[in-house]
């Protein structure tokens, strides 16, 4: 089901619980409300009995798509919600015509596995791209799947 800026107080919710603080990944409610007015970007939820158990927040423009956050609440996690909103961004961002998906995670983030399970593949590392809450620098790794 598709989000809109009335969801995010639950998105932010779900947010603060799946990433750990430490690493600084996780976005403010305020960097969600001015990403979500942009052309192609789309916010979609899972919900179970209506409460939400996870999120994706995605861009598709033109042959070109990136998957901006994906995360499942703690209690959720390990039951294919986050595969399904992963295969749910593929399937969309292939029917609008992007031919190349991006997404980053920082390295040494379990979601690498995660990611590569949905054949995604490293394509660079992006260095201090995250600052953690003691001020430490960490990499991202660029991730990239082909869909032509
Ligand atoms: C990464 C995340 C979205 C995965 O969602 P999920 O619903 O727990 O994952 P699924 O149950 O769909 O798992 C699909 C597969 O990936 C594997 N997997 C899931 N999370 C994993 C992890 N953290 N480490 C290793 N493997 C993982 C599962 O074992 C599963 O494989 P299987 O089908 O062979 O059993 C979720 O763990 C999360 O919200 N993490 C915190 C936020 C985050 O880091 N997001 C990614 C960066 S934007």
């Amino acid at each position: 089901m598709r989000g809109e800026f009335a969801d995010l107080h639950e998105v932010m919710a779900v947010m603060t619980t799946a990433f750990d603080p430490h690493y600084g990944e996780a976005w403010s409610r305020s960097q969600c409300a001015g990403i979500l007015p942009m052309n192609g970007v789309t916010l979609m939820l899972a919900r179970q009995a209506g409460e939400l158990t996870g999120f994706s927040l995605y861009r598709v423009i033109s042959d070109e798509a990136e998957l901006l956050l994906l995360a499942v609440a703690p209690e959720h996690q390990g039951h294919h919600i986050g595969r399904i909103l992963l295969d749910q961004f593929v399937a969309q961002a292939s029917a609008e015509g992007a031919t190349r998906l991006h997404l980053e995670v920082r390295d040494g983030n379990r979601a690498t596995r995660f990611y590569e399970a949905a054949g995604f593949q490293i394509a660079g590392r992006r260095r201090r791209y995250y600052r953690g809450d003691e001020g430490e620098q960490l990499d991202a790794l660029t991730y990239v799947k082909s869909t032509k």
